[in-house]
C-alpha cells in the first residue's frame, strides 16, 4: 500500500538515505539538496513546497516534492503544479511503485491544495526514457520548451 506522509524528525533520515542507481544520478537532485531548497524556500516563499516521503506500508521508498505558481510566479503564465523531485529508491524500482506514486501525486494535486491551478509541469532530461513514458502513461504532453537542459512537459488539468 502506497502512501504520501508528512516528513518528520521520525523519517527524514530515511528520506536522505534513499539513492537512484548510478545511471541515474544525473537525472535527480540527491534528496539532501531537495530538502536544503525546501528551507530556503519556507524562508522566503509564502507556501513551503509539499515535500514527502513515498511509503510502502511503514516504508520509506520514495520521495516527491511539489510546488504551486500563480500565473505571475510560473514560467509558464498559467496557475499551475509543479513536480520538481520525483524518485523511488533503487532497490525499489521496476515493482509499479512509481507509477501508484505519481497517481497519489495527481490525485492530490487534483484537491488543489495551494491554490486552484490549470495544469501541472514538470522536466526531466532527453536521455531519461523511463520518466518519459511514465509521465506520457498519465497524459503529459512535451511543450517543445526546453529548461535547464530538461524537456518541459504539460498536463491540463
Ligand atoms: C522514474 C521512477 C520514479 C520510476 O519508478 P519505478 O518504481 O521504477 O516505476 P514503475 O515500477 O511504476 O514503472 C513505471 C514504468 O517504467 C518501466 N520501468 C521502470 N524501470 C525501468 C527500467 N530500469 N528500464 C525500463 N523500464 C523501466 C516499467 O516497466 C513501467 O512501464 P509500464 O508502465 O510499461 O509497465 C524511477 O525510475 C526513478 O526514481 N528514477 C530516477 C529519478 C528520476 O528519473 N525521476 C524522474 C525525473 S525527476
Amino acid at each position: 500500500m502506497i502512501s504520501f506522509r508528512k516528513i518528520t524528525w521520525d523519517n527524514y533520515r530515511e528520506v536522505l538515505k534513499l539513492k537512484v542507481t548510478e545511471e541515474q544520478d544525473d537525472f535527480i537532485a540527491s534528496n539532501m539538496f531537495s530538502l536544503a531548497q525546501s528551507y530556503v524556500a519556507l524562508l522566503n516563499d509564502d507556501l513551503p513546497p509539499m515535500t514527502y516521503a513515498i511509503c510502502r506500508d511503514e516504508v520509506v521508498i520514495g520521495f516527491i516534492m511539489m510546488f504551486h505558481d500563480t500565473a505571475e510566479e510560473s514560467d509558464y503564465s498559467e496557475e499551475s503544479y509543479g513536480v520538481l523531485r520525483f524518485m523511488i529508491d533503487k532497490d525499489y524500482q521496476g515493482q509499479g511503485y512509481g507509477k501508484a506514486a505519481f497517481a497519489k501525486a495527481l490525485e492530490l494535486i487534483r484537491t488543489f491544495p495551494q491554490g486552484e491551478a490549470v495544469s501541472v509541469y514538470l522536466s526531466y532530461e532527453p536521455q531519461n526514457e523511463v520518466a518519459r513514458k511514465l509521465y506520457a502513461s498519465f497524459g503529459f504532453v512535451e511543450t517543445g520548451e526546453i529548461d535547464g537542459g530538461e524537456v518541459v512537459a504539460r498536463l491540463a488539468l
